[in-house]
């Protein structure tokens, strides 16, 4: 089976992820390959995020959370910054149409006040413009660390409780979690990396605590709807667990 129409008819509607979180590894890599610069491969990698977006949507997924900049990222040389805030800043700005005829909503993750003042304005007006879809919610993660946001929760957490409105012996899972910048989204089901590495680089450490992995070698730029359905149909075969034995799940089933 090799054709994108067969590996998509034979995708279960059924059990599609609810939820996608992607690491968009390799651009650097692929422009090196061709002889470009750097930053050309992350031009192409915003190529890519067109596409992943649409089937994502397309096939009914409800939540894509790519990370599209790091906190760890900022450390670049300054030309490679400036070149992707202005990427990202022009990327959403041209794709808002589409996004909006294909009812995805824009949200934003991460330590936002750091983008430079022209992309954080045209990332807040597709934030705000599509505030109203209810189709794919799209989630961009900026300047964002799991440990920074970790961290964050727990400063939100201990002012509560300082301030009276907490109990401290109240504190659950859930108050963490209703603590996070992901408060009142599902888990991510499925977590994939591009680019070969096999490791998370400090992203949704704590939501990705049930998630399926699956890591590719394929670089960023050349990750092709063919691939994701790969991703996907893998997902599928896979026995979901969540610390229970195999026949609890099977009877569970
Ligand atoms: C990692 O590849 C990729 C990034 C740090 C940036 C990813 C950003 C985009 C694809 C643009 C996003 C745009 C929107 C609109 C979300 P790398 O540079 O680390 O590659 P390497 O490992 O080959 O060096």
């Amino acid at each position: 089976m090799d054709s994108l129409q067969d590996k998509i008819a034979t995708l279960d509607r059924h059990r599609m992820p609810v939820h996608v979180a992607m690491i968009m590894d390799g651009n650097g890599r692929w422009a090196k390959r061709q002889g470009f610069m750097r930053s050309d491969g992350h031009a192409e990698g915003v190529s890519t995020v067109h596409r992943v977006t649409k089937m994502s949507s397309d096939l009914g997924i409800k939540y894509l959370t790519l990370y599209a900049f790091s906190t760890e990222n900022w450390n670049r040389p300054n030309e490679e910054v400036s070149t992707l805030m202005y990427l990202i800043g022009w990327a959403i700005e041209r794709e808002l149409p589409e996004l909006l005829r294909n009812n995805v909503r824009i949200h934003l993750i991460g330590d936002i006040e750091r983008i430079p003042e022209d992309a954080r304005k045209r990332l807040f007006d597709a934030r705000d413009a599509t505030a109203h879809c209810t189709g794919l919610q799209l989630l961009m993660c900026l300047s964002y660390s799991s440990r920074w946001e970790i961290t964050e929760a727990a400063r939100k957490i201990a002012r509560k409780v300082l301030k009276g409105e907490l109990d401290l012996d109240k504190i659950t899972e859930e108050t963490f979690a209703d603590n996070l910048a992901t408060a009142g989204i599902p888990d991510p089901d499925l977590l994939i990396r591009t680019g070969g590495e096999e490791r998370i680089s400090n992203y949704l450490l704590w939501q990705i605590a049930y998630s399926e992995l699956y890591f590719t070698p394929v670089l960023w730029p050349d990750f092709s709807d063919s691939d994701y359905a790969d991703a996907l149909l893998d997902f599928q075969n896979r026995e979901r667990r969540f610390g229970k034995t195999s026949e609890q799940v099977q009877n569970e089933d």
